[in-house]
């Protein structure tokens, strides 16, 4: 078994896919770290969408501009997972936001997300997280309830590449001692 070091350091976004398809038990610990992951005050706002019909796979990537990267990946991957949230959940208490941010489901569909990734990773499965396309649209094909929004799109399969690392900022550009400005060395 990889460290979660490895995982981390070696996942990468992958936007071309076998055939074959996702084990139903890799699936369900897939479920599993999204169902483990961090929310506010626990509230799990996450709902997950499994697309595996090749149709709707279609109607998804016709909401993507045809300049995504990852257009391709929609129809190619086996499955598309949409990861939505209900509204005004995270972050609310008795219907009002708590902090200057409002609704923090947006980060904690991301922290969800990256135990999706990191899961997937460590059984051998890629990834790519797909943010840029029409989610109205979306919803629609998606079949959302009003209180629910799609925020990504992530197709999961076999990798048929391995891309290599891009480039990552040194620490010394982000990571400040005691104040901002102060950076490490
Ligand atoms: C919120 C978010 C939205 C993204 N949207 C897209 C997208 O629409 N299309 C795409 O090809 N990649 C998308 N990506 C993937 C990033 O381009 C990718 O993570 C980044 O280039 C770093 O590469 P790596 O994941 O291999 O480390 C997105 C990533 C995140 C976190």
């Amino acid at each position: 078994m990889d460290t979660v070091m490895e995982v981390i350091t070696g996942r990468r976004s992958i936007r071309r896919y076998t055939s074959e398809d996702v084990p139903p038990q890799v699936l369900e610990d897939i479920f599993a770290a999204v169902r483990w992951a961090p929310s506010w005050a626990n509230t799990q706002c996450w709902e997950i969408v499994v697309v595996s019909d090749q149709q709707i796979k279609e109607q998804l990537q016709g909401v993507l501009s045809p300049k995504n990267p990852a257009c391709l990946a929609m129809i190619n991957a086996p499955l598309v997972l949409a990861v939505c949230g209900k509204n005004k959940v995270s972050g609310f208490y008795k219907g009002e936001a708590v902090t200057r941010h409002g609704d923090w489901k947006l980060y904690d569909l991301g922290l969800a997300t990256q135990n999706i990734l990191l899961a997937a990773a460590s059984h051998g499965l890629g990834t790519v997280v797909v943010g840029a396309f029409d989610h109205e649209k979306a919803a629609g094909i998606l079949a959302l309830p009003e209180d629910v929004e799609v925020v990504t799109l992530v197709p999961l399969g076999y990798p048929d590449h391995a891309p290599g690392p891009p480039g990552r900022k040194a620490l010394a550009e982000f990571v400040h001692r005691n104040q901002y400005g102060s950076l490490h060395e």
